[in-house]
């Protein structure tokens, strides 16, 4: 009886599909905005995670530190938590369907729609020698990539929420022309979700391609370092940790230290009442280094193992295949294709 209940309930679980780009170190940044709820929701929901390596293309890659940084993005989410045994987790480029239903979609999203993206007009300026039609099209590979799982959720950050909001349109114009054929996915907003921001200049978001090495954190930096990197964070010059207007430095340490030890800001402004922002930062850094320290170590392990990691990325792409192949088939089916 029990079993039963409990296979019902397996049964009944969300889907969720969310992917990252293995384009170079990960970051606090995305570590504490992404991928530690990635590892929550996959006690609760059935997660579908991807390293989205077809989206890297989009900007030139040099083969080998691509290769390099697919391999290490794969590592580094192993040691975050995300777990092969609950979930899948896989290599975007491994599944065929997704090259192949972006195609499909290519096909019903207009040029209009493509052009409006507001990452495509920051990418297209920022590699203007590079403007290609993957670059454009990264939308609907997007789409894609969520729409073959018929995904019920898509935990996204605010920069993705346009492609997710196109996603949700071709969905349902696809639907509108043919039947249902794929779920309108919903964006998932996390309880607990920090938007970490530059250590050197906190009115832009973590980033790795930031040209000053102070401003991010990423999971592979040594103990030594981030506690430097936080000793240099820019604050105010109020001294006081306290939550508000035009500290944006101390609100996004607050925002660091409350989302790692699940304090609340009143808690943290209690606790550094009439104490120094040096006090302030070198608890923030102690905080980071005790919470990447196992994250680092288990990093060191998978990335040595690829045998091991080789097994998980394929296991899970077999079963991505066939799930995937059922939508596309569908899809296919609906617009007209003759089917082997
Ligand atoms: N474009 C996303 C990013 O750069 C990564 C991504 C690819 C993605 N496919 C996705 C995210 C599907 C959510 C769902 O962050």
């Amino acid at each position: 009886m029990e079993n039963t209940q409990n296979n019902e309930k397996t049964e009944k679980k969300k889907i969720v599909f969310s992917a990252i780009q293995p384009s170079g170190t990960i970051t606090l940044g995305n570590y504490l905005g992404a991928l530690k709820n990635w590892v929550i929701m996959q006690e609760e929901f059935n997660c579908i995670f991807a390293l989205a390596d077809l989206h890297t293309i989009t900007v030139r890659q040099e083969p080998a530190a691509f290769r390099k940084n697919v391999a290490e993005a794969y590592a580094s989410l192993l040691a975050c938590g995300i777990d092969p045994e609950k979930s899948l987790f896989f290599i975007q480029s491994h599944v065929t369907t997704h090259a192949q239903l972006a195609w499909l979609l290519n096909c019903y999203t207009q040029f209009g729609e493509l052009s409006r993206m507001t990452q495509f007009k920051d990418k297209s300026a920022k590699h203007a020698d590079n403007v290609n039609a993957g670059l454009f099209t990264y939308p609907s590979l997007m789409a894609a990539d969520i729409l073959l799982y018929q995904a019920d959720m898509v935990p996204v950050g605010a920069d993705q929420k346009q492609h997710l909001e196109l996603t949700r349109n071709i969905a349902e114009r696809f639907n509108g022309l043919y039947g249902n054929t794929f779920k309108v996915p919903e964006p998932y907003i996390p309880k607990n979700g920090a938007r970490v921001m530059s250590l050197q200049d906190p009115t832009k978001k973590m980033s790795k391609s930031d040209e000053n090495v102070n401003g991010f954190i990423t999971l592979m930096d040594n103990p030594d370092v981030i506690m430097k990197k936080f000793k240099r964070a820019v604050t105010d010059s109020e001294a006081r940790v306290a939550y508000g207007e035009g500290k944006d430095g101390i609100n996004n340490l607050m925002s660091i230290y409350s989302t790692i030890t699940g304090k609340t800001f009143e808690e943290i402004e209690n606790e550094f009442d009439g104490k120094g922002y040096g006090d302030f930062k070198t608890a923030v850094g102690e905080a980071v280094v005790e919470e990447l320290r196992p994250v680092r170590e288990r990093f060191e392990r998978y990335i040595s193992d690829k045998a091991y990691m080789k097994e998980c990325y394929t296991k899970s792409a077999e079963i991505a295949q066939k799930f995937s192949q059922r939508t596309l088939d569908k899809a296919m089916r609906k617009v007209g294709f003759v089917l082997k």
